[in-house]
């Protein structure tokens, strides 16, 4: 249950939606098998759709886990993206360059090593699009460093910001999450009201926040 949204509405959807195949299915199971946390199923199909849409050269992605989001952007894009993706799990890492290779992106994707919050200020270049997917409490932080290399008309997508339900409704917190979870509703609060972005939170998956920057961050939201 995610407590996000009815659990027969979200089945039905799950049932509903194509399954992926091949490698990315493959890597469904593992994630399943082996509690690896991955994008959910609704949120990749989203993905893929706006993947298809903006059409971005450069994405940078902070979370890479096993990699299946990375392989999931480079299969959708072909071979013109670069993506570059940060991880700071070894064991993660090892398996990310393994599946990478399995597919045939090694050209496309670069993993960072070690924590985005050491590494993101160093990442240089412009990004069309940037995917949060890591620790939940660090978002504004990762956000701060990241904001600045997102082009003009880029998207930012923040995964889980609902936090299985426990962002929208304090019936839902545990106890020991309250820090992350205050966190998280400081950095939604943020994003929904900077004026250089237009964004949309949507309940599906764990929640996922799409921000459009319309403009460059001025001094009123720096
Ligand atoms: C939700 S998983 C990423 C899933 C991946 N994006 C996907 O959908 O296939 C989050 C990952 O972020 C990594 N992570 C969390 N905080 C991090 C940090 N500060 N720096 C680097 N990696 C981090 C974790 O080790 C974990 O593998």
């Amino acid at each position: 249950m995610s407590n996000i949204v009815n659990d027969l509405v979200e089945g039905y959807i799950r049932n509903t939606l194509q399954d992926k195949s091949g490698l990315l299915r493959d890597l469904e199971v593992y994630a399943e098998e082996n509690n690896v946390p991955i994008v959910h199923k609704e949120v990749s199909d989203l993905l893929k759709v706006l993947l298809k849409v903006q059409k971005p050269k450069r994405i940078l992605e902070v979370g890479c886990a096993i990699g299946y989001s990375s392989i999931l952007f480079a299969s959708t894009l072909g071979e013109d993206v670069e993506i570059i993706t940060v991880e700071r799990n070894e064991k993660m890492i090892e398996k990310a360059k393994e599946n990478i290779k399995l597919a045939g992106f090694e050209k496309n994707i670069t993993i960072l090593e070690g924590d985005a919050e050491e590494l993101l200020n160093g990442v240089s270049g412009e990004f069309d699009m940037i995917f949060l997917d890591a620790a939940k409490g660090q978002y504004q932080l990762f956000y701060d460093m990241v904001i600045d290399k997102l082009k003009i008309d880029g998207l930012l997508i923040s995964d889980n910001i609902l936090y299985k339900g426990m962002v929208a409704h304090d019936d839902f917190v545990i106890r020991r999450k309250k820090t992350i979870v205050k966190r998280m509703r400081n950095y939604l609060d943020y994003i929904c009201k900077c004026d250089y972005l237009d964004t949309s939170l949507i309940p599906i998956g764990d929640g996922v926040a799409l921000s459009y920057k319309k403009e460059e961050r001025g001094d009123i939201n720096a």
